[in-house]
């Protein structure tokens, strides 16, 4: 299908890579997995209970200057004791699955060590109530709430050894009704944001040498984590990891330029995904480095590069790339004053990209399997009698899920959808003052009302097509 897609047209290279004119109803494929995310630290508050250890998120919340107009995640939305009430809306919206993550304090308060049972029954009630209600979990186990008593955090390789212990852990005791795992999530902000631009807990500025001995500990944690929860969980588990790798849009679709976004896919996430699905660091990479390059020891590139199930991708802003005469064959092109953004200042709108992180990541190593585990957006939300009308999210969410509905067309192997988020959150350095829910969350008094994006998405996952 694809070969026939690039061989079949003759007129111009514009058209080489369209199929066929995109007529008639856009529909996704049958058993497609539509579901909503959410993350433990942007949701759950109860931060002091049932034993849950002190977090390296805590600590920077509390930080004065951190984290805008001081907000904390010590109630957030109260999730972890109104998980109920977000179960029905989950099945509300009809959604088939749920991303959410695990704290890995709650599980082991010190990083390491005795277990906290009141840690594991909590997932485990969440978990039974989820699939009580229909709703299959796939569940991340490392969302950036590290926690604190580990010695010197990502710095240390021991925190990834420890990650590896903890992972494989609560896969040994939820496998038996959690089918998805997802090692880490967006390994470049837990690494850079926090240890390079100090805008993310614990908000480090290192020098170059040790924000890569970081990121190696990044992957080595994932690559790890894979082994120990194959090692643990039933057989059959599908393992993969949630990555936010820089995706390129080609910016005219001719052959030149898209070999060029395919480069720079692979070069500018060489220490990440690349690293990953290959196992190895690209040349280009370590000669880039040179002496600041991570100190690697034996066996770590193989563990990095275990093999996953899936690959899973959070899509948000677009890069553009053109092709270029430079020793790298690529450029990348600086966004404008005038391109479009929504309302977080990183979140630029290019709806292409959706189509192209498919695609890039499929030809460049063909995953057996792809999933969404995020696209979303900020909106200003204002509240109007009550109501929400979120049009512009609506819109966002239109354009980027018509580009994913092109990339099922067209047979890469996309799964499923996860939408970011269920319910307004804890943005992280943002603290509550932008919002990403379907669901309006009054932090007052922890109502949620469904927005106008609400009932758009339960309406496309009904009919499964754009609507
Ligand atoms: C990606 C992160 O995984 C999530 O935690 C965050 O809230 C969203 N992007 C929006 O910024």
């Amino acid at each position: 299908m694809l070969g026939a897609a690039l061989v079949g047209h003759a007129s111009g290279a514009l058209a080489a890579t369209r199929p066929k004119p995109r007529v008639g109803p856009l529909s996704f494929p049958d058993g497609f997995v539509w579901g909503c995310a959410t993350a433990s630290y942007q949701i759950e508050g109860a931060v002091k209970e049932d034993g849950r250890g002190e977090t390296n998120w805590d600590v920077f919340s509390h930080t004065p200057g951190c984290v805008a107009n001081g907000d904390t995640g010590d109630t957030a939305c109260d999730s972890y004791h109104r998980y109920g009430e977000d179960i029905a809306l989950l099945k509300q919206l009809g959604v088939k699955a749920y991303r959410l993550s695990i704290a890995w304090s709650r599980i082991f308060p010190e990083g390491r060590g005795t277990p906290n049972a009141k840690g594991v029954d909590y997932y485990n009630r969440v978990i039974d109530a989820l699939l009580a209600a229909g709703i299959t979990p796939y569940v991340t186990t490392f969302h950036w709430d590290l926690p604190q008593a580990l010695p010197g955090g990502w710095q240390s390789r021991d925190t990834a050894l420890a990650f590896a212990d903890y992972a494989g852990f609560i896969a040994g005791k939820l496998s038996d009704r959690v089918t998805h795992f997802i090692t880490v999530n967006e390994l470049r902000c837990f690494t850079d944001l926090g240890h390079q631009d100090g805008k993310h807990a614990p908000g480090l500025r290192l020098d170059a040498r040790s924000v890569n001995q970081v990121r190696h500990h990044g992957v080595l944690a994932h690559g790890l984590g894979v082994q120990a929860i194959r090692a643990h969980a039933r057989s059959g588990t599908q393992i993969g990891i949630a990555d936010n790798s820089n995706f390129y849009v080609p910016v005219i679709e001719t052959p030149e330029h898209i070999a060029a976004a395919k480069v720079a896919v692979r070069e500018e996430n060489a220490m990440f995904l690349t690293a990953i699905m290959e196992g190895r660091y690209t040349e280009r990479y370590l000669t880039s480095i040179g002496a600041d390059a991570p100190k690697i020891a034996s066996g770590d590139m193989a563990a990095i590069g275990s093999p996953l199930d899936f690959v899973a991708l959070n899509v948000y802003a677009p890069n553009y790339v053109k092709a270029s005469a430079s020793p790298a064959g690529y450029e990348v092109l600086p966004h404008l004053k005038s391109s479009p953004r929504m309302a977080s200042p990183w979140l630029y709108v290019g709806p292409e990209v959706a189509y192209w992180a498919v695609r890039t990541v499929s030809e460049l190593w063909k995953p057996k399997a792809l999933y969404i585990s995020e696209n979303g957006t900020s909106a200003d939300d204002p509240v109007v009698n009550g109501h929400v009308d979120d049009a512009d999210r609506i819109m966002y969410l239109r354009n980027y899920l018509t580009e994913f509905q092109r990339a099922t067309e067209e047979g890469y192997p996309l799964k499923g959808y996860f939408l970011w988020s269920l319910m307004d959150n804890f943005e992280w350095a943002d603290g509550y003052t932008l919002r990403f829910g379907l669901h309006h969350v009054d932090f007052v008094t922890q109502k949620r009302t469904p927005k106008l994006s609400a009932a758009w998405y339960r309406e496309l996952i009904r009919r499964n097509t754009l609507v």
